[in-house]
């Protein structure tokens, strides 16, 4: 007999082990050209909560979008996806989303929150825990663009996969249906995903959403050197790189640099890294889907578009995917 998911105590993180230390891979970006860094090193206790601040600005209108879908089919996709599903979050956050689904859910079994922000990760999970004590929540301390290994499920929940946000936006296409087979095969026969894809839309928009005008999301973006500062023991100096970012028409996506301002020489790891005066860091981008390319990567990845929502305003997707 299974023991019911109240009875199991506060849920406990399981950490998959760091199978690429940061160092290499922080020194692999900024040895190439062009150097990059890799988005997910925004997320540490700082940059998580710059990113909750993020999704409150006027100009990123993106959150707010999403949240209008899921309210306003949170039945339709309760009913899609039906009794004692098992969901999977790639990327959990502030865990604002995920209680839209599990109060529209029918006797939801499990909740596998899988984030790299392992405070805020630990919060939720106590939080949702405390919150919903028929559901078994199972955190998981990961990179989720590795391979990861999916925590036991109670017998008999269907899987549902859950990647709000247009963080799919963070790959580069071909790598995006590469990931989107692997959680395919994560969700097996049978299971779904529900993704969240930003569309594209006029330059004057995506550009003020991601310079904002307060500010934050430059903060944001230049937190990662303050990052790299305390965790790498990196000789960055913020106030010469500033924040740069705007929608490239041509490869469909918004880039985020960090532009050097300066010619300088930055010791990092130990390293020394070179910058002429306006060379950038390229920190992320944000592919911006049309119809078109997003059924193409839904088709590459082995998913089946079962429906499409968007917002009133038009400016995002929730896809609900069935596995083929
Ligand atoms: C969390 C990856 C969806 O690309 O819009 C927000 C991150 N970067 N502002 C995005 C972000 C700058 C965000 N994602």
């Amino acid at each position: 007999m299974t023991v019911p998911a109240s009875r199991q105590g506060v849920p406990r993180i399981v950490a998959r082990p760091d199978t690429r230390p940061m160092r290499e891979e922080v020194l692999r970006g900024l040895e190439s050209e062009p150097k990059t860094l890799p988005p997910k090193l925004f997320y540490d206790e700082t940059g998580a909560h710059l990113f909750e601040q993020i999704c409150e600005l006027p100009e990123y209108y993106l959150t707010r979008a999403e949240l209008e879908i899921l309210r306003a089919r949170s039945g339709e996709i309760a009913e899609l996806a039906g009794p004692r599903v098992a969901l999977l979050e790639y990327g959990s956050g502030a865990g604002v989303k995920i209680r839209l689904l599990l109060n529209a859910l029918e006797t939801p079994a499990a909740y596998v929150p899988i984030d790299i922000s392992r405070e805020q990760l630990g919060r939720v999970s106590r939080e949702l825990h405390a919150e919903y004590p028929g559901v078994a929540i199972r955190p998981l301390n990961a990179d989720y663009t590795l391979p990861l290994a999916v925590p036991p499920l109670p017998e008999g929940s269907r899987r549902v996969a859950f990647f709000p946000g247009s963080t799919i936006g963070n790959f580069h296409p071909m790598e995006a249906a590469i990931f989107l087979g692997r959680v395919r095969r994560a969700v097996g026969k049978g299971g779904a995903l529900i993704l969240g894809v930003d569309r594209r839309k006029n330059a004057t928009t995506l550009n003020a959403a991601y310079d904002d005008s307060a500010g934050v999301t430059a903060a944001f973006n230049l937190n990662i050197l303050a990052r790299l500062n305390r965790d790498l023991h990196a000789h960055f100096d913020l106030r010469t790189f500033e924040h740069r970012a705007f929608f490239n028409s041509r490869a469909s996506r918004v880039e985020m640099h960090l532009v050097s301002t300066v010619e300088q020489i930055v010791m990092v790891g130990g390293e020394p890294i070179h910058f002429d005066k306006g060379e950038t860091i390229w920190t992320e981008s944000s592919y911006k889907y049309d119809r078109a390319r997003l059924e193409e990567l839904i088709e590459t990845a082995g998913f089946r578009l079962r429906e499409l929502w968007t917002n009133r305003k038009r400016q995002f997707w929730v896809a609900y995917l069935e596995a083929v």
